[in-house]
């Protein structure tokens, strides 16, 4: 099999049910950890009684924030997050106690023990009430270029608007969970769902009292993160590590469905203020946006969460005079979070909608428009943030969607489709993403690999990256057989281990494959190059040779050879078996550090990406104007991923991806009560997208024949730009709103476009068209 076309685990191990996850890990005495949590959005505990539950059947221990060993912290940035909360709670979920019970009936018993009384205090629920208190949580933030207040002033059009994005649960499948399982002395081993190993490493050891190499995070899998196990897995882990502590015996934490909506974080929700002018023909002279985030009750990744979205609020267009304001805000919520995209969704939008808001105002097609606004080749390609857009892509896949999706044909069906119906309209729109890849935190991006070579040849890669579903494993499969020039059934990836490749940054900010395939790369290097100086003496003998240069040693199907004899070959086992009787080291750590890149948040100017990935959609809806519902009719996507590592793994990123963002601008809506409790908190209340609404048409090709100069065997990364293209989705519903006041009136609805907000915003067009 060729290494491109690995399979992903899950064709076969997840359905047949082979795959391991920390839930399906027991161990001898394990116990069942439950966490108690605060009902309460912003409180003083006045009473915290845990005796009388502490007496029951079962029970082997309770734990209040007394009894942490170390630091009471989990905060991954700042030292905001406690681990226990101790006289103050400040959100509904957070934990206020923990259990650790022989079964769950003794643990669910136990909690009705337990005794908590709260004093109210005043609450901030809303982003709106946060924003009017000045309720920040982080310093403002600015990036500001060319002359923003003069250009308002001078521009031929000028039009203003406001943007509210919603927040969005994960919904991985496999909720928040840990195994601790106590060892020798201080000894830990979490078995985790974490995309950040390390950092829960870190934050183990710190609530236990105890130094990192006492602690060891294995990470086999995730049943999905999509940024919710960024931050937010460490905090389960530490509450399992301490009722383990407590105990002397394995405590695993596995939260229902429920308790994971309620307790942990979101998509940040944001809400965004803008103006922008233009001129006649579309173009786009100035662009001011403040984005106002809602951060939670503590920062988290808050700060690095609009960093990024005030990183793409110009997506793809070139804007000379641009001011984008970040704020974030702290409200009685559970600490907002990571999630696929990290704010790049949130800011992209506001412009998105912006530029289709000037088409309608000069009646001309927003396609268009994008494409006249798009960066240029050689000349307007300088970011806000001073970085220069290099081998910029956008035209290419315009022209070729455009073809493609038979743009301009459909664009004209729809109108005659419109004119002939009054109950049902459709709408069509073409959206392109440009997505910033590095952390922009610069020096996160860095990754290690650990690789061993074993006597019959086979190979075990080890890396710093988690698999969550993505399909990074089979990518790094996939990787090393190349450079190893070996079949895959040699290799095996085995799970990740914080003792096995240490310090190592999250799986995040889709540069997985990028940065651990690196390190993988540069370790096979190292190995290679040990290798073959034990080919060449080989070689020399096979062909009787005086000299050979270590340049002219191939590695390729499963052998070493000369590239002037490839008839004369070594089996890579056997070259292997050599080395190692020449007492050749046949292990090796390998490294990777993204070169050039650099950010400085307070002057808001640097290089913080390494390339962009750019993706471009099209798609169709139908909306039904008695209900406010719509169907998507037709989605083509074209998407750059440099020359693809896995195709098929990147197709399923990019569909995967797409549904997701299509479920967060449609009918993923969040709500709370006016006391904080969540109200969405299960799949019967909360909306994500299911099979019905994959597009009934759906076309997805990767732009082929563009390599990616620089990057791993030419990639690039497709883990969450694809999310971003859902915006041709909520615009081409807009588009089909705008059809019922035959395009005279602005549809006014912000974003998910759910059937209530679509209807109420149809009824209020309709009632415009009456008077
Ligand atoms: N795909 C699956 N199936 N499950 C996931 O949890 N997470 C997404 C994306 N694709 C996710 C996924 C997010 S948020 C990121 S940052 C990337 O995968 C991380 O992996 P990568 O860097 O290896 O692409
Ligand atoms: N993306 C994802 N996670 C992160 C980032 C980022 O840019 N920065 C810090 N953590
Ligand atoms: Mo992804 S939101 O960077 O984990």
């Amino acid at each position: 099999m060729k290494s491109t076309n690995l399979k992903h685990d899950s064709a076969f191990k997840h359905v047949t049910g082979q795959s391991v996850y920390v839930n399906d890990i027991k161990a001898n005495r394990q116990l069942i950890g439950r966490v108690v949590y605060s009902t309460e959005a912003h409180a003083r505990i006045s009473l915290l009684d845990t005796k009388a539950a502490l007496k029951l059947n079962g029970i082997v221990s309770i734990l209040t924030s007394k009894d942490i060993p170390g630091k009471n912290q989990m905060g991954p940035v700042v030292d905001d997050e406690p681990c226990l909360a101790e006289d103050e709670v400040t959100f509904i979920g957070q934990a206020i106690v923990l259990i650790a019970a022989e079964t769950e009936e003794a643990a669910f018993e136990a909690e009705k023990f337990i005794l908590i009384e709260y004093e109210e205090l005043e609450t901030i629920l809303d982003l709106h009430q946060a924003i009017a208190k000045n309720n920040l949580i982080t310093p403002p933030r600015i990036i500001e270029c060319g002359n923003v207040a003069e250009t308002l002033k001078s521009a031929p059009h000028v039009l203003s608007g406001e943007l509210e994005t919603g927040a969005q649960e994960h919904w991985y499948l496999e909720t928040q969970s840990a195994l601790a399982i106590p060892g020798e002395g201080k000894e830990m081993l979490i078995h985790a769902s974490s995309q950040n190993p390390a950092e829960t490493q870190t934050i183990v050891a710190e609530v236990l009292g105890i130094s990192k190499n006492e602690v060891d995070v294995e990470v086999r899998r995730m049943g999905g993160a999509f940024g919710g196990k960024e931050t937010q897995a460490n905090h389960v882990a530490a509450w399992a590590a301490l009722l383990a502590n407590a105990t002397h015996r394995p405590v695993g934490i596995h939260l229902f469905r429920d308790d994971d909506q309620k307790i942990t974080g979101k998509r940040h929700r944001f809400f965004s203020k803008y103006q922008i002018g233009f001129n006649n023909e579309g173009k786009i002279l100035v662009y001011s946006v403040e984005l106002n985030s809602d951060a939670g009750s503590a920062t988290d990744l808050s700060r690095a969460i609009l960093e990024r979205a005030m990183l793409h609020a110009e997506n793809a267009y070139f804007i000379p005079n641009v001011k984008i304001v970040g704020k974030a805000y702290k409200t009685n919520l559970p600490s907002n979070t990571a999630f696929r995209g990290f704010g790049g969704p949130q800011g992209m939008a506001v412009i998105e909608n912006a530029i289709d808001k000037i088409a309608r105002f000069l009646k001309k097609d927003s396609a268009e428009i994008r494409y006249l606004n798009f960066y240029g080749i050689n000349e307007r390609n300088i970011t806000p943030y001073g970085e220069t857009v290099l081998n910029n892509r956008l035209h290419i896949m315009f022209d070729k969607l455009l073809a493609s999706s038979n743009y301009a044909e459909r664009k004209k069906a729809i109108n005659t489709f419109n004119i002939v119906h009054e109950f049902v309209k459709r709408g069509i729109s073409l959206t392109p993403v440009k997505f910033g890849i590095s952390f922009t935190t610069a020096f996160l991006n860095q990754a290690g690999a650990l690789v061993h070579i074993y006597t019959d040849g086979t190979i075990a890669i080890n890396h710093g990256g988690t698999e969550m579903g993505q399909g990074l494993n089979t990518k790094i499969h996939g990787i090393a057989a190349a450079e190893f020039g070996v079949s895959p059934e040699f290799i095996k990836i085995s799970v990740t281990n914080t003792s096995k490749v240490p310090n190592t940054s999250a799986t995040a900010a889709s540069s997985g494959s990028d940065l651990n395939g690196m390190a993988v790369k540069n370790a096979i290097e190292i190995l290679k190059s040990r290798l073959t100086e034990v080919a060449v003496t080989q070689l020399k003998e096979k062909l009787n040779k005086e000299t050979l240069a270590a340049d002219q040693i191939i590695f390729s199907d499963n052998s070493i050879y000369a590239d002037s004899h490839p008839e004369i070959k070594i089996a890579f086992r056997d070259l292997v078996k050599q080395a190692y009787l020449n007492q050749i080291s046949l292990s090796t750590t390998g490294f990777y550090k993204t070169p050039g890149i650099f950010y400085n948040r307070e002057l808001g100017k640097g290089n913080p990406f390494y390339y962009y990935a750019y993706g471009m959609a099209v798609s169709e809806v139908e909306l039904d104007v008695l209900t406010g519902e719509s169907k998507l009719l037709r989605t083509d996507i074209l998407h750059d991923v440099g020359d693809s590592l896995n195709p098929e793994i990147d197709l399923g990123q990019i569909e995967g991806g797409f549904i997701q963002g299509v479920g967060w601008v449609t009918t993923e809506e969040i709500k709370w009560d006016k006391r904080g409790n969540l109200l969405t908190h299960s799949p019967d209340t909360y909306k994500i997208p299911t099979v019905n609404d994959i597009p009934r048409i759906f076309n997805v090709e990767l732009l082929t024949g563009y390599p990616n100069e620089g990057s791993i065997r030419k990639s690039k990364a497709v883990g969450e730009p694809p999310l971003m293209l859902a915006f041709s989705v909520w615009l081409a519903i807009k588009d089909a709103v705008s059809a019922v006041g035959n395009h005279l009136f602005e549809p006014r609805f912000s974003l998910p476009a759910t059937a209530e907000a679509v209807l109420l915003s149809i009824e209020e067009i309709r009632g415009k068209l009456r008077n």
